[in-house]
């Protein structure tokens, strides 16, 4: 969608994953869909270096609204857990220098049961745009899909047409066995392409294979504007080891997908923190090019996936998807990983090796954890010549 927004893919937080529809606040008083769990959130991103890293969205998913609308057939946010009403949360968020994200449903209800958009969209985006939302996410339960190739242009032209630039995450093609990606990308800043994610290295790798099987159609329609979106970053919660959490972010990166982290942040391990927090691979994310990766190989149960950067320079992950036990070693050459044959530079993204150099013709050996991940930067070496010896990527 060529509304200015998301150039590169959108990057923040989401409730969904991890805190779900969880609405007992006397419970659960610190995972509840609640604005104290999006100020303490919000408050967090901003001392603790995730939006100085590149997040900057925070946004609500499911479960924030009243049951009922109000007299004039506005949204109402709930009472209990939004006290102080939508407005007020996003001049919280925007006074921390965050943008305000929020979710609604095409259909006649959310996914969850809550009221939907669908005969309201008028009254729906013009609540929005008073409310100061920088981020819809619109779901599509209980409506028609076949609604949806008409209806999801139509909620953008409304959101175009309030003059505030609300970046447009649609869940159309998620909803279709055969989604209009031209379309699609023309309308939306991004998309959700498949099933959701859930708490576990399964759910990761079945996204993994699903985005592969698909790659062809699926990266003709990735670009600044307009993105795939695999769904949420889980790391950090309960079900990825620290391996299984590299290989998500490193192929995550690759894909170009948005980054939306799903986790408590008042909480997370260190060790996890660290990886949502890795300058090298949100680099490759955010890479200007915008061009997103391929699985380019796959062999003793093993994968290589390459993105190719602005520069010229390819992130390349392998991902080692074998659970018998010791590292496993994969000795490849340049044709495996899909890059030409030249001398590089490899820099190791999570700093484990040394940096190393691969030349033409030479086999790149790299051992990788048990469902884990071994992710690089290849960049081309230039000639020792006298000019361009400054380069730093001279080798
Ligand atoms: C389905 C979506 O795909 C999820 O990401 C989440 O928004 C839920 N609906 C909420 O009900």
């Amino acid at each position: 969608l060529d509304n200015g927004l998301a150039l590169t893919p959108p990057m923040g937080w989401l409730t969904w994953e991890r805190f779900r529809c969880i609405t007992d606040c006397k419970a659960y008083p610190q995972e509840c869909i609640s604005e104290a769990l999006i100020k303490r959130t919000a408050d967090i991103m901003v001392k603790e270096g995730y939006q100085a890293a590149g997040y900057n969205y925070i946004a609500i998913d499911d479960c924030w609204l009243e049951r009922e609308r109000d007299a004039n057939n506005r949204m109402v946010a709930d009472r209990h857990r939004f006290p102080s009403g939508m407005k007020a949360l996003a001049d919280y968020v925007h006074e921390r220098g965050l943008k305000f994200g929020i979710y609604q449903d095409y259909g006649t209800m959310t996914c969850a049961g809550y009221p939907g958009v669908l005969g309201y969209e008028e009254i729906d985006v013009k609540t929005f745009a008073e409310w100061d939302v920088d981020y819809i996410k619109l779901d599509g339960c209980y409506v028609d899909s076949t609604k949806m190739d008409t209806g999801y242009p139509a909620f953008g032209k409304l959101l175009n047409e309030t003059g505030r630039p609300m970046l447009y995450s649609c869940s159309w093609p998620a909803y279709q066995d055969k989604p209009n990606y031209d379309s699609i990308e023309r309308h939306c800043n991004l998309w959700r392409n498949w099933g959701d994610i859930d708490d576990s290295w399964t759910s990761v790798t079945s996204i993994m294979s699903w985005f592969a099987n698909n790659q062809d159609e699926l990266v003709k329609h990735a670009g600044p504007g307009h993105w795939n979106d695999p769904d949420m970053l889980i790391i950090g919660n309960f079900g990825l080891s620290l391996d299984q959490a590299r290989v998500q972010m490193a192929v995550w990166s690759v894909l170009a997908a948005p980054l939306l982290m799903s986790v408590d942040l008042a909480t997370i391990r260190p060790e996890f923190k660290e990886i949502l927090l890795n300058k090298d691979i949100i680099e490759v994310d955010q890479d200007p090019l915008g061009k997103q990766g391929l699985r380019v190989w796959t062999g003793s149960n093993c994968e290589i996936w390459t993105r190719e950067l602005f520069d010229g320079s390819y992130a390349i992950a392998f991902v080692n998807l074998r659970e018998d036990g010791a590292p496993y070693t994969l000795s490849v050459r340049a044709h495996h990983m899909k890059i030409p044959n030249q001398t590089y530079k490899v820099k190791d993204l999570y700093k484990e090796e040394e940096s190393r150099v691969f030349g033409a013709e030479d086999v790149f050996e790299t051992r990788i954890n048990p469902t884990g991940v071994r992710f690089y930067k290849f960049t081309k070496c230039v000639s020792h010549g006298r000019r361009i010896r400054a380069n730093k990527n001279h080798c």
